[in-house]
């Protein structure tokens, strides 16, 4: 069987490693706008052909489709789906991972997300504002004078989120200015009316659950945290993500099994909330990035169409069945004939980019990476190639998270082979990455007991969701 996969991330190449390992015996065939070393070596391996392109055009995919007339398609990340990735699978006849681009709207405009979720009354909303005007939200804020986030109103790649915890020094007219500045600058990056999102701030433990659906059955992965800071420790800036943990088993460790029960309930209604919406079913991954918060217990902070990368990283070596077949499965709508066998065992991958990465983007592109894998998986490590391009003969970086290495065992187990691993791999720069993730757990779980204690309460009391901050203001919200 065929299979073309869209993308060219160390998401890709770990959903076209579990592919091309699958006894399926599936051929890989990729569409990539790099050639990823990773998955250049999957379709090697299975006879299948790398094709170069736009992955965001459906020009492009559609000739790829006609090239290659694949069995099934799995499309990786989430601007080709905004685009119609999936749309123009689905007017080949050829069955898809992947929704459609009227439900992959659920990731790119955080305000449809959020008008959603209190259209159905799904769990874990937080309240917000959405304004087409720049002055009125900074307007909102200075009047509101609580916490909030404020957000581009549309996906702009990751960029533009503002928590504003100290609203008291945002008061003081220097800092009033600094704050429309920012507002400004967020409205800019979105092109529609809608700019700016404004939600109430809330705090947690962050984590996230994929789920598969093929319009009929939900099947949740295990979850999994992203550690989205530069630096150690969670400082420095935000970035696509330094790394992620997963497990033990199905959660993880300041995560319990009925937080996850109720997340993935949430994560449910919104599909179907969805296909309400537009009339469509979903069909793909659809993932709740959560966050467990006092307010609202599991809390939801947004949603992606797709996987999350580095999470897909920590969650796919942990699948013990074959997880190539549950994308085969899910595209052709047989979803509830699928296995999913977890190990116990917990992950933690740590993402690994040139110095440069991510504030001086130029300096960390065009490095040379040299690195023996066959040696490092014998370390125990797992290798995914991200933002890292085979040239010639050589692996040349381009200027992200060139690589992921991903290692199971103990939390600390795992660190300690990754300590080992990152040592073995050579580059003429130096490396950046984080050496605490999967460290920190203690801290995590001390923390996460006041969340939970209070939430719990709330639970009793019919008050969650029930906030002494906005009432007083006039129902600002
Ligand atoms: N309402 C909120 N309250 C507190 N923190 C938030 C809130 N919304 C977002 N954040 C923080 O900002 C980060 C980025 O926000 P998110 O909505 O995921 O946007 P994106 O990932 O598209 O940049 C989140 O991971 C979270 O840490
Ligand atoms: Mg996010």
């Amino acid at each position: 069987m065929k299979v073309l996969l869209i993308g060219d991330g160390a998401r890709e190449h770990a959903m076209a490693e579990a592919l091309a390992s699958s006894p399926q015996g599936y051929r890989v065939y990729a569409l990539s706008s790099y050639i990823n070393p990773g998955i250049r070596e999957a379709v090697i391996r299975t006879g299948g052909e790398y094709l170069k392109g736009n992955i965001n055009s459906q020009e492009e995919i559609d000739s790829a489709i006609r090239k290659v007339s694949p069995d099934f398609g799995v499309v990786g990340p989430e601007d080709p789906l905004f685009h119609g990735a999936a749309d123009v699978f689905r007017r080949n006849g050829i069955p898809v991972v992947g929704p459609n681009s009227s439900n992959a709207e659920i990731e790119r405009s955080k305000v449809w997300m959020r008008q959603i979720m209190w259209k159905y009354k799904i769990d874990g909303r937080l309240r917000f504002r959405s304004f087409t005007s720049l002055e009125e939200a900074s307007k909102f804020i200075v009047d509101y004078g609580g916490s909030v986030a404020v957000k581009p109103a549309e996906q702009v790649g990751g960029k533009g989120v503002k928590v504003v915890a100290d609203i008291q020094a945002y008061l003081s007219n220097e800092k009033r200015r600094a704050l429309s500045k920012s507002v400004d600058e967020i409205g800019s990056l979105v092109k529609n009316e809608v700019k700016i999102i404004i939600e109430e701030k809330v705090d947690g433990p962050e984590y996230t659950l994929h789920v598969l659906t093929d319009g009929h059955t939900f099947l949740p992965l295990p979850l999994a945290q992203d550690y989205k800071h530069a630096y150690q420790d969670g400082i420095g800036p935000e970035t696509g993500g330094m790394g992620s943990i997963s497990g033990p088993g199905n959660l993880l460790p300041f995560i319990n099994s009925e937080e996850y029960d109720k997340t993935f309930r949430i994560v449910q209604d919104t599909a179907n909330a969805i296909k309400q919406e537009t009339g469509y079913s979903y069909k793909g991954f659809i993932s709740g990035q959560m966050m467990l918060t006092e307010l609202w217990g599991p809390t939801v902070i947004e949603f992606y169409s797709r996987m999350g990368d580095p999470e897909t990283s920590s969650i796919i070596p942990r699948i013990s069945s074959d997880f190539g077949y549950l994308l085969q499965l899910t595209a052709e709508e047989k979803l509830s004939k699928a296995k999913l066998e977890v190990t116990e065992e917990p992950s933690v991958v740590r993402a690994v980019a040139p110095l440069g990465y991510p504030l001086r983007r130029d300096l960390a592109t065009g490095k040379e990476f040299q690195l023996d894998v066959r040696a490092m998986e014998e370390k125990g490590c797992k290798v995914y190639f991200g933002s890292i391009s085979y040239e010639g003969g050589k692996l040349i970086s381009r200027g992200s998270r060139a690589l992921e290495l991903a290692a199971l065992g103990s939390f600390e187990d795992a660190s300690r082979r990754l300590d080992g691993c990152i040592k073995m791999i050579s580059a003429n720069t130096e490396l950046v990455y984080r050496t605490d993730i999967g460290r920190t757990l203690d801290e995590q779980m001390e923390k996460v007991e006041i969340v939970r204690y209070s939430y719990q309460n709330r639970v009793k009391r019919g008050s969650l969701g029930v906030s002494a901050d906005w009432a007083p203001n006039g129902g600002l919200w």
